[in-house]
Protein backbone atom coordinates (compact mmCIF):
# COMPACT_ATOMS: atom_id res chain seq x y z
CA UNK A 1 0.00 0.00 0.00
CA UNK A 2 1.15 3.82 -0.80
CA UNK A 3 1.30 5.65 2.50
CA UNK A 4 -0.12 8.78 1.11
CA UNK A 5 0.14 10.97 3.94
CA UNK A 6 4.04 10.80 3.21
CA UNK A 7 3.06 11.19 -0.71
CA UNK A 8 1.41 14.02 0.28
CA UNK A 9 4.30 15.56 2.74
CA UNK A 10 7.07 15.37 0.22
CA UNK A 11 5.59 16.52 -2.31
CA UNK A 12 4.80 19.67 -0.59
CA UNK A 13 8.00 19.82 0.62
CA UNK A 14 9.43 19.40 -3.32
CA UNK A 15 7.14 22.23 -4.75
CA UNK A 16 9.64 25.05 -4.73
CA UNK A 17 12.56 22.89 -5.80
CA UNK A 18 10.00 20.45 -8.34
CA UNK A 19 10.38 22.78 -11.58
CA UNK A 20 14.12 23.02 -11.55
CA UNK A 21 14.47 19.29 -11.03
CA UNK A 22 11.94 17.99 -12.74
CA UNK A 23 14.15 16.44 -15.55
CA UNK A 24 12.22 13.52 -17.05
CA UNK A 25 8.28 14.72 -16.04
CA UNK A 26 9.16 17.75 -18.90
CA UNK A 27 10.24 15.55 -21.63
CA UNK A 28 7.01 12.95 -20.41
CA UNK A 29 3.91 16.51 -20.23
CA UNK A 30 5.36 17.50 -23.49
CA UNK A 31 4.92 14.07 -25.27
CA UNK A 32 1.92 13.41 -23.90
CA UNK A 33 0.81 16.55 -25.67
CA UNK A 34 1.92 15.98 -28.90
CA UNK A 35 0.27 12.41 -28.86
CA UNK A 36 -2.47 14.19 -28.48
CA UNK A 37 -5.67 14.68 -31.50
CA UNK A 38 -5.60 18.35 -32.33
CA UNK A 39 -9.48 19.36 -31.60
CA UNK A 40 -11.31 21.39 -29.62
CA UNK A 41 -11.82 20.11 -26.17
CA UNK A 42 -14.68 21.44 -24.29
CA UNK A 43 -13.88 20.60 -20.90
CA UNK A 44 -10.43 19.27 -19.40
CA UNK A 45 -9.45 17.74 -16.66
CA UNK A 46 -5.81 17.39 -15.22
CA UNK A 47 -5.08 14.51 -12.41
CA UNK A 48 -2.12 15.79 -10.00
CA UNK A 49 -1.13 19.03 -11.70
CA UNK A 50 1.65 19.71 -8.96
CA UNK A 51 3.66 23.16 -10.26
CA UNK A 52 1.83 22.70 -13.03
CA UNK A 53 4.43 21.54 -15.77
CA UNK A 54 1.55 20.14 -17.66
CA UNK A 55 -0.49 22.57 -17.23
CA UNK A 56 1.44 24.98 -18.79
CA UNK A 57 1.87 23.20 -21.94
CA UNK A 58 -1.63 22.46 -22.27
CA UNK A 59 -2.50 26.09 -21.98
CA UNK A 60 -0.27 26.32 -24.94
CA UNK A 61 -1.05 24.12 -27.26
CA UNK A 62 -4.89 22.98 -26.53
CA UNK A 63 -8.08 24.27 -27.61
CA UNK A 64 -10.34 24.31 -24.63
CA UNK A 65 -13.22 26.02 -22.75
CA UNK A 66 -13.43 24.74 -19.35
CA UNK A 67 -10.36 23.71 -17.56
CA UNK A 68 -10.49 21.22 -14.03
CA UNK A 69 -7.01 20.92 -11.89
CA UNK A 70 -7.06 18.44 -9.29
CA UNK A 71 -3.36 17.14 -6.87
CA UNK A 72 -3.67 15.78 -3.23
CA UNK A 73 -1.59 18.44 -2.46
CA UNK A 74 -3.85 21.49 -1.99
CA UNK A 75 -1.12 24.28 -2.26
CA UNK A 76 -0.83 23.41 -5.96
CA UNK A 77 -4.07 25.20 -6.37
CA UNK A 78 -2.10 28.48 -6.70
CA UNK A 79 0.63 27.49 -9.05
CA UNK A 80 -2.44 26.62 -11.42
CA UNK A 81 -4.53 30.18 -11.03
CA UNK A 82 -1.10 31.58 -12.36
CA UNK A 83 -1.34 29.51 -15.58
CA UNK A 84 -4.59 29.51 -16.24
CA UNK A 85 -7.63 31.73 -15.35
CA UNK A 86 -11.09 30.48 -14.04
CA UNK A 87 -9.61 27.17 -13.45
CA UNK A 88 -11.61 25.09 -11.05
CA UNK A 89 -9.18 23.27 -8.54
CA UNK A 90 -10.36 20.04 -6.79
CA UNK A 91 -7.58 18.94 -3.73
CA UNK A 92 -7.32 15.25 -3.02
CA UNK A 93 -6.81 11.59 -4.06
CA UNK A 94 -7.91 11.10 -7.16
CA UNK A 95 -8.74 7.80 -5.97
CA UNK A 96 -10.87 9.17 -3.51
CA UNK A 97 -12.60 12.56 -4.86
CA UNK A 98 -15.86 12.80 -7.18
CA UNK A 99 -15.00 14.45 -10.78
CA UNK A 100 -18.04 16.97 -10.45
CA UNK A 101 -18.85 16.17 -13.94
CA UNK A 102 -17.79 14.15 -17.54
CA UNK A 103 -14.78 15.77 -19.47
CA UNK A 104 -13.86 15.82 -22.99
CA UNK A 105 -10.13 15.36 -21.98
CA UNK A 106 -8.69 13.53 -19.08
CA UNK A 107 -5.03 14.35 -18.75
CA UNK A 108 -2.29 13.33 -16.28
CA UNK A 109 1.59 13.20 -16.48
CA UNK A 110 3.71 11.37 -14.21
CA UNK A 111 1.20 11.05 -11.25
CA UNK A 112 -1.29 7.74 -11.61
CA UNK A 113 1.85 6.02 -10.39
CA UNK A 114 0.86 6.63 -7.10
CA UNK A 115 -2.32 5.37 -6.67
CA UNK A 116 -2.91 2.07 -5.23
CA UNK A 117 -5.17 0.62 -7.76
CA UNK A 118 -4.18 2.10 -10.95
CA UNK A 119 -6.30 -0.61 -12.81
CA UNK A 120 -9.41 0.92 -10.70
CA UNK A 121 -8.40 4.61 -11.06
CA UNK A 122 -8.33 3.91 -15.11
CA UNK A 123 -12.15 2.94 -14.77
CA UNK A 124 -12.76 5.68 -13.35
CA UNK A 125 -11.16 8.04 -15.09
CA UNK A 126 -12.75 6.54 -18.52
CA UNK A 127 -16.33 6.43 -16.67
CA UNK A 128 -15.76 10.26 -16.56
CA UNK A 129 -15.44 10.85 -19.70
CA UNK A 130 -18.24 11.79 -22.26
CA UNK A 131 -18.68 9.85 -25.89
CA UNK A 132 -15.56 10.33 -28.02
CA UNK A 133 -13.76 11.62 -24.64
CA UNK A 134 -9.93 10.88 -24.34
CA UNK A 135 -8.22 9.56 -21.26
CA UNK A 136 -4.26 10.60 -21.86
CA UNK A 137 -2.18 9.32 -19.36
CA UNK A 138 1.82 9.27 -18.95
CA UNK A 139 3.15 6.87 -16.00
CA UNK A 140 6.56 5.02 -14.98
CA UNK A 141 7.00 1.56 -16.30
CA UNK A 142 8.86 -1.64 -14.56
CA UNK A 143 12.31 -0.33 -15.46
CA UNK A 144 11.97 3.23 -13.63
CA UNK A 145 14.61 4.15 -11.61
CA UNK A 146 16.08 0.44 -11.42
CA UNK A 147 19.61 1.25 -10.51
CA UNK A 148 17.65 2.68 -7.37
CA UNK A 149 15.44 -0.59 -7.20
CA UNK A 150 18.35 -2.90 -7.55
CA UNK A 151 20.61 -1.60 -5.13
CA UNK A 152 18.28 -1.18 -2.22
CA UNK A 153 16.17 -4.32 -3.96
CA UNK A 154 12.72 -2.89 -3.11
CA UNK A 155 9.38 -2.89 -5.23
CA UNK A 156 9.02 0.89 -6.52
CA UNK A 157 5.38 0.22 -7.99
CA UNK A 158 2.21 -1.06 -6.79
CA UNK A 159 1.55 -2.53 -10.81
CA UNK A 160 2.95 -4.94 -12.77
CA UNK A 161 2.95 -3.78 -16.38
CA UNK A 162 2.56 -6.71 -17.77
CA UNK A 163 -1.23 -7.15 -15.67
CA UNK A 164 -1.88 -3.84 -16.52
CA UNK A 165 -1.36 -3.66 -20.23
CA UNK A 166 -3.85 -7.03 -20.02
CA UNK A 167 -6.34 -4.79 -17.98
CA UNK A 168 -6.46 -2.64 -20.82
CA UNK A 169 -7.11 -4.70 -23.24
CA UNK A 170 -11.24 -4.10 -22.79
CA UNK A 171 -10.47 -0.32 -23.61
CA UNK A 172 -10.36 1.35 -27.13
CA UNK A 173 -6.75 2.01 -27.06
CA UNK A 174 -6.03 5.31 -29.36
CA UNK A 175 -1.97 5.17 -28.13
CA UNK A 176 0.27 2.74 -26.30
CA UNK A 177 4.21 3.71 -25.99
CA UNK A 178 6.83 3.19 -24.06
CA UNK A 179 10.76 4.61 -24.04
CA UNK A 180 14.05 5.02 -21.65
CA UNK A 181 15.06 8.16 -21.43
CA UNK A 182 18.75 7.98 -19.11
CA UNK A 183 19.64 11.09 -17.10
CA UNK A 184 23.44 11.59 -15.93
CA UNK A 185 24.25 12.98 -13.04
CA UNK A 186 28.22 13.74 -11.34
CA UNK A 187 27.33 11.47 -8.22
CA UNK A 188 25.16 9.04 -6.71
CA UNK A 189 24.66 12.20 -4.12
CA UNK A 190 23.78 14.30 -6.53
CA UNK A 191 20.88 11.90 -8.26
CA UNK A 192 19.66 11.18 -5.05
CA UNK A 193 19.17 14.82 -3.93
CA UNK A 194 17.68 15.65 -7.53
CA UNK A 195 15.09 12.85 -6.69
CA UNK A 196 14.58 14.63 -3.65
CA UNK A 197 13.86 17.56 -4.51
CA UNK A 198 11.28 16.53 -7.10
CA UNK A 199 9.48 14.39 -4.34
CA UNK A 200 9.30 11.40 -5.85
CA UNK A 201 11.11 9.49 -3.01
CA UNK A 202 7.77 9.29 -1.93
CA UNK A 203 7.04 5.62 -2.48
CA UNK A 204 8.75 3.99 0.80
CA UNK A 205 11.01 5.56 3.62
CA UNK A 206 14.27 4.56 3.34
CA UNK A 207 16.53 5.09 6.12
CA UNK A 208 20.07 6.12 5.14
CA UNK A 209 22.93 5.48 7.73
CA UNK A 210 26.54 6.79 6.70
CA UNK A 211 27.54 3.52 6.36
CA UNK A 212 24.22 2.86 4.47
CA UNK A 213 25.17 5.92 1.93
CA UNK A 214 28.81 4.78 1.13
CA UNK A 215 28.03 1.24 0.33
CA UNK A 216 25.33 2.83 -1.82
CA UNK A 217 27.72 5.43 -3.25
CA UNK A 218 30.34 2.85 -4.13
CA UNK A 219 28.09 0.27 -5.71
CA UNK A 220 26.06 2.80 -7.60
CA UNK A 221 29.50 3.95 -8.86
CA UNK A 222 31.26 0.56 -9.96
CA UNK A 223 27.77 -0.63 -11.49
CA UNK A 224 26.23 2.42 -12.98
CA UNK A 225 28.96 4.72 -14.41
CA UNK A 226 29.67 5.98 -17.88
CA UNK A 227 31.98 8.33 -18.94
CA UNK A 228 32.86 9.77 -15.69
CA UNK A 229 28.91 10.02 -14.89
CA UNK A 230 26.39 7.95 -13.30
CA UNK A 231 23.19 7.18 -14.68
CA UNK A 232 19.70 6.93 -13.81
CA UNK A 233 16.91 5.23 -15.85
CA UNK A 234 13.57 6.66 -16.51
CA UNK A 235 10.97 4.22 -18.23
CA UNK A 236 8.09 6.46 -19.41
CA UNK A 237 4.48 4.66 -20.81
CA UNK A 238 1.97 6.91 -22.77
CA UNK A 239 -1.09 5.51 -22.59
CA UNK A 240 -4.22 6.98 -24.74
CA UNK A 241 -7.50 6.00 -24.38
CA UNK A 242 -11.26 6.78 -25.87
CA UNK A 243 -14.10 6.35 -23.80
CA UNK A 244 -15.84 4.85 -27.07
CA UNK A 245 -16.32 0.98 -26.87
CA UNK A 246 -13.91 -0.69 -29.52
C1 LIG B 1 5.81 13.73 -10.24
S1 LIG B 1 4.53 14.91 -9.92
C2 LIG B 1 3.96 15.26 -11.56
C3 LIG B 1 3.33 16.60 -11.60
C4 LIG B 1 2.79 17.15 -12.88
N1 LIG B 1 1.75 16.35 -13.45
C5 LIG B 1 3.84 17.47 -13.91
O1 LIG B 1 3.52 17.38 -15.09
O2 LIG B 1 4.96 17.84 -13.55
C6 LIG B 1 3.19 13.95 -9.24
C7 LIG B 1 2.09 14.80 -8.65
O3 LIG B 1 0.99 13.94 -8.39
C8 LIG B 1 0.45 14.26 -7.13
N2 LIG B 1 -0.20 13.05 -6.61
C9 LIG B 1 0.37 11.91 -6.17
N3 LIG B 1 -0.56 11.01 -5.82
C10 LIG B 1 -1.76 11.60 -6.05
C11 LIG B 1 -3.10 11.17 -5.87
N4 LIG B 1 -3.39 9.96 -5.39
N5 LIG B 1 -4.09 12.02 -6.21
C12 LIG B 1 -3.82 13.25 -6.71
N6 LIG B 1 -2.56 13.72 -6.88
C13 LIG B 1 -1.54 12.91 -6.55
C14 LIG B 1 1.62 14.71 -6.29
O4 LIG B 1 1.22 15.52 -5.20
C15 LIG B 1 2.45 15.47 -7.32
O5 LIG B 1 2.09 16.81 -7.34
Amino acid sequence: MIDKSLVKKRFKKSLGSYDDNAYVQKITAKKLIQLLPQKIYESVFEAGCATGILTREIEKTLKFNFFTANDIVEESGNFINSIIKNNTFIAGDIEEIYLGQKYDLIISNACLQWCNNIELTIEKLINSLKPNGILAISIFGDDNLKEITDIFNIKNKTYSMKNLKKNLEKYNIISYQEEIIKQEFNSPVELLKSLKLTGVNAVKEIKLTKTKLKEFEEKYKKLYTQNEKVILTYNPVYILISSDKK
